[in-house]
């Protein structure tokens, strides 16, 4: 049987979707999580107050983690992480 490579294991995220975090306060992190069998933070941004990340979900990345004051924006909805 063919070997299957961990390309064909993963979705084609080189279009993977965008996020947007605004920082409400100082000191807002958003936590990268890695993709595939073994889920662990790879990177993780400090945001100051009013700073605005705009990144995306890649081949190295299947979950963030927003923690702090900050407004999330998806394609799902806006996300205020205090409500
Ligand atoms: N090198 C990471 C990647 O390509 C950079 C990255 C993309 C990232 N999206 C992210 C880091 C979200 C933290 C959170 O996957």
């Amino acid at each position: 049987m063919e070997q299957r490579h961990q390309a064909d294991e993963v979705p084609d995220v080189n279009g993977g979707d965008y996020f947007v975090v605004k920082a409400k306060d100082q000191g807002v992190t958003v936590i990268g999580l890695t993709r595939g069998k073994d889920t662990r933070f790879h990177h993780t941004e400090k945001l100051d107050k009013g700073e605005v990340l705009i990144a995306q979900f890649t081949d190295h990345t299947s979950a963030v983690k927003v923690r702090g004051k900050a407004v999330v924006y998806t394609k799902h909805g806006i996300i205020d992480t205090e409500e």
